[in-house]
């Protein structure tokens, strides 16, 4: 017979259905865990074991499904199988048959709604179903035991607790229903046999539909052996079914993250319950983070910072010993060490300030460089900016970088002092050491060391150089 180990392995993910349960517009896969998709968690650990090929069903909503599963796998790594009507997970694999059903293979079959499998867990059941009983399986079911089985399908056992039989929550008998042993929905089958046996599948039960849990059984009678790899994380196993599972499993994952952040990396909580903190993100040792703060994305911090409440940071770059109060929103952006930010600021597409830099109460930084210990330190906008360092931005003062149709530039050299309430005319420069008077309008370069005033303003003196 032949060896199940020397088959390579495909992946084969089910992210067609709707997800009634969910009484959403947009397809469940799509909705999302840690701020992204629940199929993009799938196909990212289904990379992991380096298949030959990940197969997707789709069809509701399949292009956006589609889009989503390009953006953690390459073209050439992925095949899509559209089901256009959903009548239950075997017809969703059964959809696959014109890629699939002549493969000498394993097939590693995945719910697009069980978001929180890892990968070595899956390694360790295509190892079982490769070595059961010297020669392989021709199916191996991943199941786990839940204290509270509701919902899903349960592992029925024969009298010498050998694998008899799937049954849906919907189709059990009362005696069946107390059983604990539940099935993932994530099995390895032998590829060919697989497809064999499902043409065999009836609708015959309460949903009407092709159920996938039949296969197994469909194989036992026909003598092929079936193995089950008992798993004892329960929340790897979960599937997402409604949006109470979904928060569910949105604060488990956050609750090991944070826990993590301060057992192995010394980042203080003020209060872990509320705070939210990626899995992806990083943060170093002894930085204090306040109650209410967002830390989202592929967001890194440095060691001894203080983020106050209301903060949201995504996607950026903070230092170390950098010092962000209550309610600023950063995203896209990156602060270096030892800058203050906030209260109430607002960093944004690629802002970066170096440094020692200061950024105050209702200050908003798009795209802007703010330079080196240089200051905006109240009520400023500064978009598409280049600031030199040890430059002060007074109070008030707004780069005009918008003409209704295009966006220009505003370059600000060193030891400057914007006065306050400027307004800067973009395109402009204000040179090294230059000054501009309270409420000026600048509309032409500044040049180095000149005081300019008014509105528009002009050079009235220049300055000594110290
Ligand atoms: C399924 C299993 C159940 C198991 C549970 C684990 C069946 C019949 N039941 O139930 O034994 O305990 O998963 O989470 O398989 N899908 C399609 N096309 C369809 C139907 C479903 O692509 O026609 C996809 C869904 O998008 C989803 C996955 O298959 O990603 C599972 O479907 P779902 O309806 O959620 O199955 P469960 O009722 O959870
Ligand atoms: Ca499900």
């Amino acid at each position: 017979m032949e060896q199940n180990e020397q088959l390579p392995l495909d992946v084969l993910i089910l992210a067609a259905g709707l997800g009634t349960r969910m009484r959403s517009n947009l397809a469940k896969v799509l909705h999302k865990l840690d701020g992204r998709p629940l199929i993009n968690h799938v196909c990212r650990t289904a990379t992991a074991l380096a298949p030959r090929k990940i197969y997707v069903v789709i069809g509701h909503q399949g292009e956006d499904v589609k889009s989503a599963v390009l953006e953690e796998l390459n073209e050439e790594n992925a095949e899509f199988a559209w089901q256009k009507e959903q009548l239950g997970t075997g017809h969703a694999v059964n959809s696959a048959r014109e890629f699939l059903e002549n493969e000498d293979s394993t097939l590693l079959v995945l719910s697009g709604d069980v978001p929180m499998i890892r990968a070595e867990t899956l390694a360790a059941l295509v190892q079982k179903h490769h070595t059961h009983r010297g020669r392989g399986a021709a199916c191996t079911i991943l199941t786990v035991n839940l204290s509270d089985p509701t919902g899903y399908g349960r592992i029925v056992r024969d009298s010498e607790g050998l694998f008899n039989r799937i049954v849906e929550q919907k189709d059990a008998t009362d005696e069946e229903k107390a059983v604990k042993e539940i099935n993932s929905g994530i099995y390895c089958f032998n590829t060919k046999k697989l497809y064999s046996a499902l043409t065999r599948v009836k609708n015959n039960n309460a949903q009407g539909e092709y159920y996938l849990t039949d296969v197994p059984a469909l194989l036992r009678e026909e003598g092929e052996d079936i193995a089950i790899y008992r798993h004892s994380d329960a929340h790897e196993i979960e599937g997402i079914n409604n949006r109470v599972q979904l928060a569910d499993m949105e604060r488990t994952l956050c609750r090991r993250t944070i826990s993590r952040l301060m057992l192995d990396y010394g980042v203080t909580f003020i209060d872990p319950k509320n705070s939210y903190v990626s899995e992806r993100a990083n943060i170093g040792r002894d930085t204090i983070i306040y109650p209410n703060v967002a830390i989202e994305g592929e967001t890194v911090i440095g060691d001894g910072c203080l983020i106050r409440s209301g903060t949201r940071i995504t996607n950026s770059r903070i230092g170390r010993s950098v010092e962000i109060l209550d309610n600023c929103v950063i995203t896209d952006s990156e602060i270096s060490d030892t800058c203050t930010v906030g209260p109430m600021a607002h960093l944004r597409g690629h802002a970066r300030m170096e440094e020692k830099a200061k950024v105050g109460n209702f200050v908003e930084l798009k795209k802007t460089i703010l330079g080196r210990g240089s200051k905006a330190n109240h009520l400023t906008y500064l978009g598409d900016a280049t600031i030199g360092e040890k430059t002060n931005i007074g109070a008030g003062t707004i780069t005009c970088n918008y003409d209704g149709k295009n966006k220009h530039a505003t370059a600000i050299g060193n030891n400057v002092r914007i006065g306050s309430d400027t307004m800067l005319i973009a395109p402009v420069k204000v040179g090294d050491g230059a000054v501009t008077g309270a409420g000026s309008v600048v509309n032409k370069d500044v040049e180095e060391n000149k005081l300019v005033v008014g509105a528009p303003a002009r050079a009235i003196k220049t300055l000594n150089q110290e």
